[in-house]
Parts: C-alpha cells; structure tokens; sequence
C-alpha cells in the first residue's frame, strides 16, 4: 500500500492585527516588518476560541472534501504547539471527540514550524505498514497565546489558524506520497523556545512571563540556520528522488518570513509561479502554515489533481523537514 495525500481544509479566524496595530504596541513600524519579514497582517483567534476549535474547522473542511467517511479514519494526530491543555489531554484526542470521532488513535506531535512535515511522514509510515488506513493530520496553533506582545523581536511574526489534510491507502502508485525528510538538532534549541513552564522549571500559572512561558527566539541567528539547512534539506530531497526542481508545480514553504522563502527558492532558480505565499496575510501560524497555504491554492483552485508539490519546512527544536508529493484526490 501507498500513501496519497486527498484532501486539504483550513481555517482562520476573523480578527486580524495588522502592522500598523502591532505599531501601537511595540517600537516597530509596517515598514520594517515588511521588509525584514514580507508579513502585512495576521489573524487572532477570540478570547474563547481554542487551538482544537481552530483544528475541528479544518478537519470538517478536509474530511468533506476527501470524499472519505468520518468513520472510516482510524487514526489522527495533530501537530501543535500551543495545544489546549498544557500537558493532558492531547488537543488531538479533544479534536477527535468534537469530531464524533472515539476509540481511534489520537495524539499531538510538537516539532513547532515542521510539525505538519513530520505528522506527514507519520502518516505515510503508518499506512505504508498497513497499520492504519485513513490518517486525519491537522496543523492548529494559537500562538497569540503563548506570545510575548512586549517583545518586538517576535510578536510581529506570529498569528493564529489552522489546517488539515486526509492521508489514505492506495494501491497506485502515481498516487503515492514520493519521499519525507525530517531532522532535528537539539544542539539548537536556545535560538527558539519557551523556557519555562515544563518540568525543567518552576511553575508559576498565574505570571506567564515572569514564569518565562512566552517564546523567545534569537531571531537573526535562527534565520542564518534556516536558510542553510532548508536549502541543503530540498536540494538533496529532489537529488534523491531524481526531480528537477523545474518539475514541482507548487512549492509549498513554511511561511515565517519572505525572506527565507526567497533564499531557498532562488537556490533552487524555482520561478515565481511556482512559489505558493501566504505569509503577508497569515505571518507565521508555525505547524499550520504549510496546510494554510496548500488550502489557499486549492481554494483559488490552481491545485489540480496529480500535481506535485515540494513542502520545506524550519522551527524550534531546531527541526526541519520537506516533502515531495503529488495532490491526489479520489476520482
Ligand atoms: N521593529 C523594528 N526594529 C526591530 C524589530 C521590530 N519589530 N525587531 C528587531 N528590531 C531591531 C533589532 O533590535 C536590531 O536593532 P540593532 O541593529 O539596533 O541591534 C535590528 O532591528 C536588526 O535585528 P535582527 O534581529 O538582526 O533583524 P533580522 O533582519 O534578523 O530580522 C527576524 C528579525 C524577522 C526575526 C528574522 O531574524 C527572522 O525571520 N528569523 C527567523 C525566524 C524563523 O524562521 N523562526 C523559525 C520558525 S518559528 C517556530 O518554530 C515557532
């Protein structure tokens, strides 16, 4: 059996934060978000709007779309990093019960701004082993909540959403999910994390920045690391799978700065038809962001059926990833 990758939803939230709001909040200005990051505005989910409500939107929009039925899945994982609960349940199993959906595998995966790549990969891994049949994988993030609105260096970066895809078995193999690639170093992990708040620290719930629960990231040296190990990590996904990068019809990056995206497509001469942008309107939604704007591409309805898209992806941990795989709707 293969993997193919079926159907795709999203979701994002009405309020949006532009630049020129972020302006009164912190000493920055549109015009240097725009031209360090390419980001114009972002959406911020409501005060009672949690990530697995942001999720179940997106799920709803991807199963419906996948002409596969709600009791068919049997497995769904949920890659986040401001899940709903701080340690149990995962926002999985809470996605899974608003769904309808009980007694399937469900769990949360946390590599950050890679999450989708790697629940991708886990995905293909189970189906591809005959564990599983029909995978609901779904990137959610409010990370408006666990950022630091005093803290310049981040806050303009980060917004709120969610998106969702359904993995099924197949036996044809034009259909197939091609090749995933994920790393990590944890050698890295102080350029972009929350430090405390785990059971390395003190506690305190009630001051989260006191308690050091708010990202951090050492923004100019993540970016250095990001540029180089996304374009060694394409490059030698495309060498092994003997593709041009001439062939991809969408490149799908993560979306956390213009420039990145830039970087690595221009490395890889991909034109500009080829580059899929959503991050002037969403920022960096982290583990939602690769489905976010996969789903704009199918909404506009410039994703066809058989076309072969590259995802790359970078975030805290560090981790990294990318993927090569066609959109391969049920006929
Ligand atoms: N407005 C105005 N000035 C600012 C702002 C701001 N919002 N933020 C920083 N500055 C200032 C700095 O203080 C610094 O001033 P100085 O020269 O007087 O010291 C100057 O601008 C340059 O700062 P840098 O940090 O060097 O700016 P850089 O060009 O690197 O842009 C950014 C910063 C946008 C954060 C960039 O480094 C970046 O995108 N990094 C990578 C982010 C990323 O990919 N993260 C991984 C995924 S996220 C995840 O996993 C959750």
């Amino acid at each position: 059996m293969y993997a193919a990758f079926r159907s795709i939803g999203a979701y994002v939230p009405e309020k949006i934060l532009t630049n020129e709001d972020l302006s009164h909040m912190v000493d920055t200005t549109d015009a240097w978000i725009t031209k360090r990051t390419g980001i114009k505005e972002r959406r911020i989910a409501a005060a009672d709007e949690t990530t697995s409500d942001m999720g179940v939107k997106a799920c709803e929009k991807a199963i419906e779309r996948s002409g596969i039925s709600k009791k068919e899945i049997d497995m769904i994982i949920c890659a986040t990093i401001s899940p709903d609960y701080f340690c149990m349940p995962s926002t999985a199993t809470v996605i899974a019960t608003k769904l309808g959906l009980s007694a399937i595998t469900a769990f949360d995966v946390s590599a950050a701004c890679t999450g989708f790549v790697y629940i991708l990969s886990i995905a293909k891994a189970f189906i591809e082993s005959g564990m599983k049949k029909n995978v609901l994988i779904v990137g959610a993030e409010k990370l408006s909540a666990i950022t630091d609105y005093t803290d310049r260096g981040t806050c303009i970066l980060f917004g709120d959403g969610a998106g969702a895809a359904l993995i099924s078995a197949t036996p044809h193999q034009n259909e197939a999910i091609i090749d995933v690639h994920t790393g990590a170093d944890g050698a890295y992990a102080d350029l972009l994390m929350t430090p405390n708040g785990g059971s390395g620290s003190a506690h305190d719930a009630l001051d989260r920045e006191a308690a050091g629960c708010y990202m951090k990231m050492k923004g100019n040296e993540t970016f250095k690391v990001a540029v180089r190990t996304l374009t060694s990590d394409v490059v030698s996904i495309l060498n092994e799978n003997m593709i041009e990068a001439s062939a991809i019809d969408h490149f799908i990056p993560h979306q956390a700065n213009y420039r990145i995206i830039k970087a690595v497509g221009d490395a890889l001469n991909m034109q500009d038809e080829q580059v899929v942008l959503t991050v002037a309107k969403y920022g960096n939604t982290s583990g939602a962001s690769i489905p976010m704007a996969m789903n704009e591409i199918y909404e506009a309805g410039t994703l066809r059926s058989g076309e072969l898209m590259l995802l790359d992806a970078f975030g805290g941990g560090l981790t990294w990833g990318s993927a090569l795989l066609p959109f391969a709707p049920q006929s």
